[in-house]
């Protein structure tokens, strides 16, 4: 792996512009690329960018996104200096009405879509913290097997990097009631807080 280097992040998110690794790219707007300084500290890493997302082509910036800003100011992190990505670059959708309905990406656009992921990570300092925002990032980075709830709270190992997996921001916004939602919350800053002690 690589140190920093900001012109290889924005060199990568040109030519991802380009990418039919898999068929999203024939659904979505536009490649939603990772996004933030490449000597950051910490790297979140989503699922995949919604329709807010894929819209304006930048990760994070819809009703998930807020949540993520909300956990990560409880948390003590700033935004800007943190490194935010997907695991898939392309908003996978069914229609239902005028709506585009988020659908899960299935494990050959997971797999097909990691390179950018590994290319990013590589360009960005091995110290740097990753957070595999719910399942399918852990399984990105980890196989298929991987299951978020057997590990979080620990620190995992992705080839001498420190990974914290913990739940998507959505799970948040999925949650039953408020007791549900306020758990979820908390689970999600106390598994941030353990990812930002580990980068400082
Ligand atoms: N959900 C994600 O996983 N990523 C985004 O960028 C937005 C929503």
């Amino acid at each position: 792996m690589g140190g920093a280097d900001a012109p290889q992040l924005r060199e990568l998110a040109v030519l991802a512009q380009g990418c039919q690794a898999c068929d999203l790219w024939k659904r979505g707007t536009q490649t939603v690329f990772g996004e933030g300084p490449a000597e950051a500290r910490l790297v979140l890493v989503g699922e995949q960018p919604g329709d807010r997302e894929d819209k304006a082509g930048h990760p994070f910036v819809g009703p998930a996104g807020r949540v993520l800003n909300d956990a990560l100011a409880e948390a003590g992190i700033e935004r800007e200096r943190i490194y935010v990505t997907n695991a898939v670059k392309h908003f996978k959708w069914t229609p239902r009405g005028k709506r585009r309905i988020h659908e899960r990406p299935n494990r050959t656009e997971v797999v097909a879509c990691h390179q950018w992921l590994e290319r990013e990570l590589a360009s960005i300092a091995d110290e740097a913290v990753v957070v595999a925002l719910g399942a399918t990032t852990g399984q990105s980075l980890f196989g298929a097997s991987f299951r978020v709830g057997a590990s979080r709270g620990v620190p995992l190992d992705l080839d001498g990097r420190p990974v914290v997996a913990t739940i998507h921001p959505s799970a948040v916004l999925r949650s039953r009631d408020a007791q549900e939602r306020a758990a979820a919350f908390g689970g999600l800053v106390t598994d941030l807080r353990l990812a930002g002690e580990l980068a400082s």
